[in-house]
């Protein structure tokens, strides 16, 4: 019987700047490199920024550690910085990993360190958020969700609720500026509403970078600067940001739900918790729980297999007579 050893190696991106030692002992040849016995899987992920993301980065440290065809995943949580991203990828590189997988912070700057794994023979699988197209002989596939279409459904929603009436006033709340994400929200949203030719006026638009801080203290200056008694829609494109931006609602004196709609996007505990108390009216569900597929993915690379080049997680939607019955079944 072949003794597999499992080993989940988490990183952060400051003992990534010091610790490559450690990260090659895991294999004991000091190379961090395939022992024969499994694949071993380097993770550049985000960061730690969301609900979303530690949900994220549990179900895919899970799926590994329960997959006996996975030897070791070395896992580094980026901190939201490019930098430390192409870093882990050097190291992974170096320490000769099977196959690595990015979770991209921003869509571009990535043609040199992906050249250098292409170089190096390995291979590259997307997890979560994608990279411009330009790049995109650099990975085999992408596995994540489909942010255009996230922000489609967003703006199905408002042309259903507002359309037909007076000029709708909407603020948003953007991700962090360059990522995948934030792009393709944006891109679907607008799509929708100019397509169906629904009457709005975009007040303001602004990054909350995907955090409570963020979207909370952006939310201050929207309301200071613009007041609120205008403004009939809060498009969030993350569920951080349209939470942080409810408490700067309420801090001002009014009601959030009520006083201004709002539509999140991810569908967090916290999320339906604040759809059921009222304070939010429409949930995009972003799913991060993909773990076990990703495994699947990453053999199937490893083994060559053709793939086809972005696999879409599955995602609904949901309103205010979905909210209670939904929260229940919320894994993050
Ligand atoms: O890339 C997925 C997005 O990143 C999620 O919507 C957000 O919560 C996270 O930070």
């Amino acid at each position: 019987m072949i003794m597999l050893r499992k080993a989940i190696v988490g990183l952060g991106a400051g003992a990534l700047l010091f610790g490559s030692a450690a990260c090659g002992a895991d294999d004991g040849d000091g190379s961090g490199g395939d022992s024969g016995e499994g694949l071993v899987v380097g993770f550049a992920q985000v960061g730690a920024e969301s609900a979303w993301r530690t949900a994220n980065s549990d179900s895919v440290q899970a799926a590994a550690e329960a997959d006996d065809r996975i030897d070791e995943l070395k896992f580094v949580d980026a901190q939201q910085e490019q930098e430390k991203q192409i870093e882990a990828i050097r190291n992974f590189i170096t320490q000769q990993v099977d196959v690595i997988v990015l979770a991209p912070v921003v869509e571009t700057g990535w043609t040199d360190v992906l050249g250098e794994a292409e170089t190096a023979g390995i291979p590259v699988v997307l997890a979560d958020r994608g990279i411009e197209a330009a790049d995109e002989d650099l990975y085999v596939t992408r596995l994540g969700s489909d942010f255009v279409e996230e922000g489609r459904k967003a703006g199905s929603w408002t042309v259903e609720t507002f359309g037909g009436g007076e000029t709708t006033r909407i603020l948003e709340l953007e991700g962090t500026v360059g990522s995948a994400p934030a792009n393709d929200r944006k891109t679907g949203f607008y799509e929708v509403l100019d397509g169906e030719g629904l009457d709005y006026e975009l007040v303001d638009s602004q990054s909350g970078d995907f955090t409570a801080e963020g979207g909370k203290s952006v939310m201050e200056t929207f309301i200071s600067t613009h007041g609120l008694e205008e403004v009939d829609l809060l498009y969030a494109h993350n569920d951080e940001m349209g939470l942080g931006a409810i408490q700067a609602i309420e801090e001002a004196g009014f009601e959030p739900g009520t006083d201004v709609q709002i539509i999140i996007v991810d569908g967090s505990k916290a999320g339906f918790e604040a759809g059921v108390d009222g304070k939010v009216n429409y949930i995009v569900e972003c799913n991060p729980v993909f773990g076990d597929q990703l495994m699947d993915v990453v053999v199937q690379v490893d083994a060559g297999e053709e793939l086809e080049k972005f696999t879409p997680v599955e995602e609904g939607v949901f309103g205010p007579d979905d909210f209670e019955d939904e929260l229940p079944n919320r894994q993050f």
